[in-house]
């Protein structure tokens, strides 16, 4: 507990030479920046939950295929634009096996990471009907996803579904729907940044109005398996990963490698279209991408203007990695139990030194232990909230840019060791004492 509190001083002067005077206008690569230079000028290591970045190992499976790849020379030869058979074929069976979904291998295609996958699948769906020039977000989100719209150029609405869960997130959807302008739903599940999961309900009511109202459900499911109040990691068994997909089949998913295979590094996922949304004719897609098919519009079209396909060796990596997940060889879910357990515990002594957990359920049910968790402090607003952490040698990212009505922070597990724990303690008891909530 030596240098904590932290010099006020010290902290302040980071911030002005940044030109923060408000935390909850600090980007999340901003507190990075000051973080270090604090670490740097104190010598107090931080208890880190700004970055979500996968904090295990890469799975060997796919090292190893990539290696092997490489060394059989695939870096020399422009991969398949559509995807490598292999990883088109291993993505229907994952589907099939952790989803229970059928779709076919064509429908499977790679992406530099899911960024890239979205950003193709967002520019072609808001181009398929004039008057559905819009995109609706089930916030809180993923910020980067809103700044690839401002960088296409093309609108999006959202609402904050903090007090829509259940039946009530009918109506507030119906509310942008019955407008006719709205070409997609967007969400993560489970959510970046709260950890909500939605319900079956809560699916099932989505699928319906996007039948309804002719709308593609985006589901972004960068933490395929990871709501572990459930074992999702047996292939071929209920019970499976949660998904709109079985109440519509307007829907594209993209599962990214970047955390359930600790693979960010390769930027490397999948983008699944259902068999409908991928053959889909729209006049007006045809006329400006000079192309039939939704489908053929996000390859031939996007993910090839943006860089003609996925690195190779990446493919043969999350082919493999499918692969033996398919084969019950790898159990990806266990892998990452740990930011599970590691939430446990930190949930545990935030919750003992009066903070709250600010997104705490899924329709009446406590929301799980994973990636990210949300906190709030009695009595004080976001920025100040992350401000005073400073002090305690603990950060974090304000929820403000995810589309949060809420004051709270972001928490992720990921960077946290667990030989922290007890300087996690000691800093939020300190912090507790220093600012009491009764
Ligand atoms: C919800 C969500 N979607 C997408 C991504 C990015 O995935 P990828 O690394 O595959 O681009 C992230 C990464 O943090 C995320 O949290």
């Amino acid at each position: 507990m030596q240098n904590i509190p932290i010099n006020n001083k010290i902290i302040d002067s980071k911030l002005e030479a940044f030109n923060i005077t408000d935390m909850d206008k600090a980007s999340i690569r901003e507190v990075v920046e000051i973080v270090n230079q604090i670490q740097d000028e104190t010598g107090v290591k931080f208890i880190r939950m700004e970055m979500g970045v996968p904090g295990l190992p890469p799975a060997k499976v796919g090292v190893d295929a990539e290696i092997e790849a490489l060394k059989n020379g695939v870096a020399s030869v422009y991969p398949n634009i559509n995807g490598i058979p292999e990883v088109k074929k291993e993505a229907a069976r994952f589907v099939k096996n952790f989803m229970n979904i059928e779709v076919k291998p064509e429908c499977c295609v790679p992406s530099s990471g899911s960024m890239q996958g979205t950003y193709s699948v967002f520019q072609v769906a808001s181009s398929c009907d004039k008057q559905k020039d819009t995109a609706l977000f089930i916030d809180p989100g993923f910020p980067v996803q809103k700044q690839q719209f401002m960088v296409m150029g093309h609108k999006f609405e959202s609402f904050d579904v903090y007090n829509y869960r259940g039946e009530k997130l009918r109506e507030k959807l119906e509310s942008y729907l019955e407008k006719g302008n709205i070409n997609s739903i967007i969400y993560s599940n489970p959510n970046n940044p709260t950890w909500v999961c939605f319900t079956e309900n809560e699916l099932q009511i989505i699928g319906e109005l996007a039948n309804k109202y002719d709308v593609i459900v985006m589901e972004d499911l960068a933490y395929f398996g990871m709501d572990f109040r459930k074992d999702l990691s047996k292939p071929g068994q209920a019970p499976y990963q949660p998904s709109v997909a079985n109440y519509t089949d307007n829907y594209v998913l993209f599962i990214s490698a970047s955390k359930i295979f600790s693979y960010a590094g390769q930027r490397i996922a999948v983008i699944i279209m259902s068999d409908k949304v991928y053959h889909r004719n729209y006049p007006e897609l045809e006329n400006r991408y000079k192309i039939k098919g939704f489908g053929n519009a996000v390859i031939y079209r996007v993910l090839y203007a943006l860089s003609s396909g996925v690195s190779h060796s990446a493919q043969h990596a999350m082919a493999a990695m499918l692969k033996a997940a398919n084969d019950g060889t790898f159990n990806f879910v266990n892998e990452v139990k740990e930011y599970g357990e590691k939430a446990q515990i930190m949930k545990g002594l935030f919750t003992k030194n009066g903070f709250t957990i600010l997104y705490d359920k899924d329709e009446g049910e406590p929301i799980g232990d994973g990636f990210y968790f949300t906190l709030a402090y009695p009595g004080m607003k976001a920025g100040e909230l992350l401000h005073r952490m400073l002090f305690y040698g603990i950060s974090a990212i304000t929820l403000s840019s995810t589309g949060s009505t809420k004051e709270g922070l972001r928490a992720c597990v990921s960077a946290v060791n667990r030989n922290q724990m007890n300087d996690l303690k000691e800093r939020l008891e300190a912090f507790n004492k220093a600012y009491p909530t009764t």
